[in-house]
């Protein structure tokens, strides 16, 4: 951070960049980019961050969700508004059971980056650069579709302006706001086991509602909603990076939050130093190879001050590797008084792939992650702060499990839609929140 400046990251490892084979082109786009007014304001990184503190303090529950890749092609109303929906539909359930308020934050309006194991795959006899996402390619298995294109910087561009522009008027046109929640019908499922709960639960949050006065009935106010995605095009991060005159600090206004995925993680990344340098909350994803030393490396590079609400470590080990690692690295960066708000992600060190070769995550290994991560939390006195889920509105068959339609490994192709990896659906989704209740209870 001492040496930190906004060129800083490029003397450090750059991992995971497509090969931008238009330099010029390529270039000419971040110069575009750079001159685009800011998608969000450092205000309102910072209105996150204060609350992101009281998360650290068990005040309040952080739930952050949406697809892992986003597309182009999903810019309808009624998708962003569906996403949304099923975001605070969680966030009422999780919120009436833990007595506490909901942070709701989306993988949504940038999330359009992917960084990838492989770097090509097999189309035939033709080896194609994979997928990364819809800033840079197609997902269609052909040469002209995956040549990374620099002209999809600038549409990511406008698909994060125009996404959050319709998030920003859902949610203050009172969409989110509590006394609606009886009007966030359910279109995908109708009298499931869950949904009968959840009506329940809406029933009492009606009746406490009615019985409240104005005041406190405003503070219940769904409203806030912020976006986040990877920080992984460092030269498009860069661009929407600018400098707040009053503080002279500086702030990503690409989105709200920014996470460092768990490649691209290391000491020693142009990741981590980019962010090192910017005033919002940054996460980092914290997979089961990271050492207690790094883990504490990272909290001091990432967070030098020791702010409340500016790191979060998103824990994702697998259910079979989280108790091993999870009580040290705690441990480590509790004798050292850090500040970190710990978040568990029960997808990414569970996916498994099928033997016809579809990746897929099961729903009770997700909730055996799930589980251990609350449990690790309440054994050593710490807090167990928010949740980060792959998820959409949609009745995907992309997550085997569930109990209200059970996914079989036979199911797995009637609708498989993701781009990258899969979602629970509308039904899981809020099967995992009311499970969560009972976990945080
Ligand atoms: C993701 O969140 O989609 C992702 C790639 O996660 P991770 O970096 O934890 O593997
Ligand atoms: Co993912």
């Amino acid at each position: 951070m001492i040496d930190w400046h906004i060129n800083s990251w490029k003397k450090f490892i750059i991992n995971q960049q497509p090969d931008w084979l238009k330099q010029k082109r390529y270039k000419d786009n971040i110069k575009i980019i750079s001159s685009f007014p800011p998608l969000v304001f450092p205000e309102e990184c910072d209105t996150l961050k204060n609350l992101l503190a009281k998360a650290q303090n068990g005040e309040m529950f952080l739930l952050q969700g949406g697809d892992c890749a986003e597309r182009f092609n999903d810019f309808t109303s009624a998708k962003i508004k569906n996403k949304l929906k099923i975001l605070l539909q969680m966030s009422a359930v999780i919120s009436y059971g833990t007595k506490k308020k909901i942070i709701k934050v989306g993988r949504m309006a940038g999330q359009y980056a992917k960084p990838r194991t492989l770097k090509y795959e097999k189309s035939g006899s033709k080896r194609l650069p994979v997928y990364r996402g819809d800033a840079v390619n197609d997902t269609t298995l052909d040469s002209k579709s995956r040549k990374p294109n620099p002209d999809r910087l600038i549409q990511s561009y406008h698909y994060a302006a125009a996404t959050l522009n319709h998030l920003r008027a859902f949610t203050h046109s009172g969409l989110a706001e509590i006394n609606k929640i009886n009007t966030w019908n359910l279109e995908n499922i109708k009298k499931t086991k869950s949904i009968k709960n959840y009506n329940k639960i809406v029933e009492s949050i009606s009746s406490t509602l009615s019985t409240l006065d104005s005041k406190a009935f405003s503070k219940m106010k769904l409203t806030d909603f912020f976006t986040s995605h990877e920080a992984l095009l460092l030269d498009y991060e860069q661009a929407l990076t600018r400098e707040n005159t009053d503080s002279k600090s500086w702030y990503n206004c690409s989105a709200h939050l920014l996470w460092i995925g768990n490649r691209t993680r290391n000491i020693d990344s142009a990741h981590v130093e980019f962010l090192s340098g910017v005033s919002n909350p940054i996460a980092v994803k914290i997979g089961p190879n990271i050492s207690e030393d790094e883990v504490l490396d990272l909290s001091l590079k990432l967070n030098p001050t020791n702010e409340p609400g500016k790191l979060l470590f998103i824990i994702r080990m697998g259910y079979e590797k989280i108790d091993l690692h999870l009580p040290k690295i705690i441990k480590k960066i509790m004798r050292h008084r850090r500040k970190i708000l710990w978040v568990s992600d029960p997808m990414h060190g569970n996916t498994i792939v099928t033997n016809q070769g579809i990746k897929t995550r099961h729903f009770e290994d997700i909730l055996k992650e799930l589980t251990s991560f609350i449990k690790i939390h309440k054994e050593l006195n710490t807090i167990p702060g928010g949740v980060h889920i792959e998820l959409t509105s949609d009745d995907v068959t992309e997550c085997l499990g569930g109990t209200t339609k059970k996914i079989e490994p036979t199911n797995l192709n009637e609708k498989y839609e993701t781009a990258c990896d899969p979602r629970l659906n509308n039904d899981q989704s809020l099967e995992l929140a009311f499970l969560l209740n009972k976990l945080l209870k």
